[in-house]
């Protein structure tokens, strides 16, 4: 059993955050995305992955490599041009083996992995599709079954009036590899639209297993708020490996936080970042790494990647700014900024929601 991770697309969604790093490499929290997927994938023996990469293929191979640092066999399959969801597993069959795990790169989840592919070989099932109850479908591929738990229909991104039910594709897959035969190679093919209908219309058995734990898509910059603010609160089960110096209020041992400032959990202060006297890390900031706060600056609700700097008495709330963006001495950021690599916020500005 192996797995593939797809990984290729632009994460449009999330720019400009995604100009300079790809959305399966964003950090989240005190690590790479991906990183929550290859532990998960781990729980349940897999440790041979196949990154299927696109967009940036360099910058996921420089985080990840070979594996071989963290005890994983991790091999590139790289798309000259995005072949789609369908066409980035087809691409990838030559590395895998009889039973495939597929991952769509930007969920996070702590769905029972070891017991879906037990019951997946159970089964017999051509394929497993893990599904999730959302309030709202639309955005996502509705997925019906019966009652013994046998998927019926597959519909990519309904119109409102095809809603039929809540569960949708979360975007994990246990495949019996030879099913792969069905997507045509070298060619864009999308699993939602094609390959599942098509198994379904052949008559194969695709079982549903319906998750009801945590789930989410990190694809847009409110959820990628969310996920940050799940993780603080202890929604999703992460054990924070930096210790605690309030209630849920987490820095990193090489962290340097001076006794003059305020820590208001949940919030995480990562390796390397410099909280001056008086600056206040409030509820729900997250200061990846590398982050500079001067005297009097706040920051909550928010997520500021690598090398970020906050002049004196600067405010930056309910924002995402990107690595090394610098805000100056009393300026203000958010609520629902979100800022590019390098941004220069000048002192005394303003940014409201949405620049
Ligand atoms: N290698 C490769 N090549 N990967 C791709 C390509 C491609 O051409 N296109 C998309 N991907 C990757 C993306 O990087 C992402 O990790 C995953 O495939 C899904 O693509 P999204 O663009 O994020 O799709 P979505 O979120 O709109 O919908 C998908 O996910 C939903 C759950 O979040 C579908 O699978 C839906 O059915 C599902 O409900
Ligand atoms: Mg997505």
């Amino acid at each position: 059993m192996k797995s593939v991770i797809l990984a290729g697309g632009e994460g449009t969604r999330l720019r400009p955050l995604t100009l300079q790093l790809p959305k399966p490499v964003v950090p989240v929290l005190d690590r790479p995305f991906l990183q929550y997927q290859l532990d998960l994938l781990a729980s349940a023996g897999v440790r041979d992955v196949v990154f299927s990469v696109a967009y940036q293929p360099d910058r996921v191979r420089r985080v990840f490599g070979d594996g071989s640092a963290i005890g994983r066999n991790i091999i590139y399959a790289i798309e000259d041009t995005p072949l789609g969801t369908g066409g980035a597993v087809r691409n990838a069959w030559p590395h895998l083996d009889d039973l495939t795990v597929v991952f769509n790169g930007d969920v996070l989840t702590d769905v029972d992995l070891p017991k879906v592919v037990a019951d997946h070989r159970a089964s017999g099932a051509t394929a497993t599709i893990v599904l999730y109850p959302v309030p709202n479908p639309a955005a996502y591929g509705l997925v019906e079954f019966d009652g013994s738990s046998r998927v019926t229909r597959f519909l990519e991104k309904p119109k409102p009036e095809e809603i039929t039910t809540d569960t949708i594709n979360a975007g994990i897959y246990v495949l019996d590899s030879r099913a792969l035969e069905l997507i045509p190679p070298g060619v864009s093919h999308s699993i939602e639209r094609g390959f599942f209908p098509a198994l379904l219309q052949r008559g194969d058995l695709v079982r549903a297993h319906v998750h009801r734990g945590y789930w989410i898509d990190i694809g847009t910059p409110e959820k990628y708020l969310q996920v940050h603010a799940d993780l603080l609160d202890g929604r999703f089960p992460h054990a924070i490996a930096a210790p605690e110096r309030g209630p849920r209020a987490f820095v990193d041992a090489a962290a340097s936080v001076s006794d003059g400032a305020r820590l208001e959990g949940p919030c995480y202060v990562g390796p390397g970042c410099r909280i001056e006297q008086g600056a206040v890390v409030g509820p729900g900031a997250v200061l990846t790494r590398d982050v500079a706060l001067a005297s009097g600056a706040r920051v909550e609700s928010s997520v500021l990647w690598a090398g970020c700097t906050l002049g004196p008495e600067a405010r930056v709330r309910g924002a995402l700014l990107a690595s090394k963006v610098a805000v100056g001495a009393h300026a203000q950021v958010g609520p629902g900024a979100c800022l590019g690599e390098d941004a220069r916020i000048p002192d005394h500005s303003r940014l409201c929601a949405g620049a």
